[in-house]
Formats: C-alpha cells, sequence, structure tokens
C-alpha cells in the first residue's frame, strides 16, 4: 500500500505506538483518522498534523466504533491495555474487559471499515498484537490470552481477504516506552519492576515498522528479542 495520500485510521492515537504511528504515517503523505477515548489528546494531535480528523471513541463500543468515515485504505488496530495479576486473583470482570479491548474491538472495527475496503478494491490491517505472545509470562495471563486470540485473529482474517486486495498484518512489539505500564487495568506497579522494563524500545521505532507492514503487507513483524523467541539481534 502508498502511503502517500492514503486515509489510515489510527485506533489508540491519543499515546505511545498509536500518536508516533499517527506523526510519522503524516510525514509520510498519509491523512490520519485518529480514533481515542481522550478527546483532548487526539483533538491537539489532530491540530499539530493538520490534516487529520479525531474522533473520539469506545472501540470496544460497537455503535460508536461502526460510524464510517468515508474513505479508509488502513486501519490499524492499536488500542490495547494490560492487567498484570496471578490467575486465581484476577477479576473475571477484568478479564472480559482485557478480551474486549484487545481481541473484539479489532474484530468489531474491521467489520467497520471492511465494507469501504472491499468497495475501494484494496485495503491494509495492521493488528497490533504483543511480542509476550512468544512466551507464556507469568501474571500475564488476561493479555497474553487476548493478545494470543490475535494474533489468530489476524492470520485467519489474512487468509481469508487475500484474494479481495486487503492485507492483513500482525506487529508484535516488544516492551515499549509508553504509557502502557501506568494504563494497565491492575499491578502497574509489579510491572515497573520488570527487568525487561529496562530495555524498552521507543514507540517511534515501533512506529516505523508499522509503516514497513502498511508498505509491504507483509504478514507479520516483531521487535522481539532472540533470547525472548523473536527476530530481533541482541
Ligand atoms: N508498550 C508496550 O510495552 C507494548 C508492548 C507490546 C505491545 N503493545 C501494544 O501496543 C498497543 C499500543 O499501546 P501503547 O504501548 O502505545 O500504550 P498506551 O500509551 O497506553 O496507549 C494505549 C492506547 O489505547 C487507547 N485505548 C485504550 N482503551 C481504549 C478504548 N476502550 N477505546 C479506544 N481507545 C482505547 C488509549 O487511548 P484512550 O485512553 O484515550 O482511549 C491509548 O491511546 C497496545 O495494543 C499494546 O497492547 C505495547
Amino acid at each position: 500500500m502508498n502511503i502517500q495520500g492514503s486515509v489510515i485510521m489510527i485506533t489508540g492515537a491519543s499515546s505511545g505506538i498509536g500518536a508516533a504511528t499517527a506523526r510519522a504515517a503524516f510525514a509520510a503523505g498519509a491523512r490520519l483518522v485518529l480514533l481515542a477515548r481522550r478527546e483532548d489528546r487526539i483533538t491537539e494531535l489532530a491540530e499539530e498534523l493538520g490534516n487529520a480528523l479525531a474522533v473520539r471513541c469506545d472501540v470496544t463500543d460497537r455503535d460508536q466504533a461502526e460510524d464510517t468515515y468515508g474513505r479508509v485504505d488502513v486501519l490499524v488496530n492499536n488500542a490495547g491495555q494490560g492487567l498484570e495479576a496471578a490467575i486465581e486473583d484476577i477479576a473475571i470482570e477484568d478479564f472480559r474487559d482485557i478480551l474486549d479491548l484487545n481481541l473484539v474491538a479489532p474484530l468489531i472495527m474491521m467489520q467497520a471499515v471492511l465494507p469501504l475496503m472491499r468497495a475501494q478494491g484494496a485495503g491494509a490491517i495492521i493488528n497490533v498484537s504483543s511480542g509476550v505472545t512468544f512466551y507464556p509470562r507469568p501474571h500475564s495471563v488476561a493479555y497474553n490470552s487476548a493478545k494470543a486470540g490475535l494474533n489468530m485473529l489476524s492470520a485467519v482474517a489474512r487468509a481469508e481477504l487475500a484474494d479481495q486486495g486487503i492485507a492483513v498484518s500482525t506487529m508484535l512489539p516488544f516492551v515499549t516506552a509508553t504509557e502502557f505500564t501506568d494504563a494497565l487495568k491492575a499491578g502497574s506497579e509489579a510491572a515497573r519492576a520488570e527487568p525487561a522494563a529496562a530495555v524498552a524500545h521507543t514507540p517511534e521505532r515501533v512506529a516505523d515498522r508499522i509503516l514497513d507492514l502498511i508498505r509491504s503487507g507483509d504478514e507479520r513483524a516483531d521487535l522481539v528479542p532472540q533470547r525472548f523467541g523473536g527476530s530481533l539481534a541482541a
């Protein structure tokens, strides 16, 4: 997909990887549709970029997510949240919320844009999963399960949509310096103490790989060090 002149919709554009992807895509000539719940943040980013539309949206709310936005060439399903807790301590409602946001919402968003992409005969969808799905990290069962499900959702969608000119790709970032740890549904303090947190990537680095995926339509990209099962040489 050629980024220059394309319309790219990014969920979770109010901070971190989503905001960095918006800035990188704008620099590459895209027009942006920015989605998140914190309207002040996305409005400010839209003003900074000049050529962007800010839409307040809770992506877990089907009615809000299914509004149409005219043309959409690329969807970056980036909104997400983690939860850090031992299996026996997880509140079931929290577990469901994490599945809803990280697994069900990407499907809702895909269903919202697919009719447009099919009518256009082309499209790219990037699902932002996590490198944590490369290994069963203790205290991460809600988030890991949701993102592992997203990996399969993304792979099945890729197989299903390939003959319609729609490329579905999966991005697997490693630990990234964003608001993610502070925004965990539970367990932020324990997560901050993780040794891996000391080697965090910048959100700009992840954004660059997301742009690569948009351009190439490749199946997946990861920024996970080899010692954690990924492809990144130390
Ligand atoms: N940071 C990491 O170490 C890391 C590693 C691997 C993968 N990831 C993945 O990367 C993606 C981006 O995370 P990040 O690191 O950039 O974290 P972040 O800075 O906390 O950003 C998360 C984004 O998701 C949005 N969001 C959360 N709930 C939402 C909802 N119900 N509806 C709409 N938007 C919602 C937030 O916006 P509002 O609060 O304004 O709605 C925010 O813009 C996530 O999918 C995350 O799982 C992160």
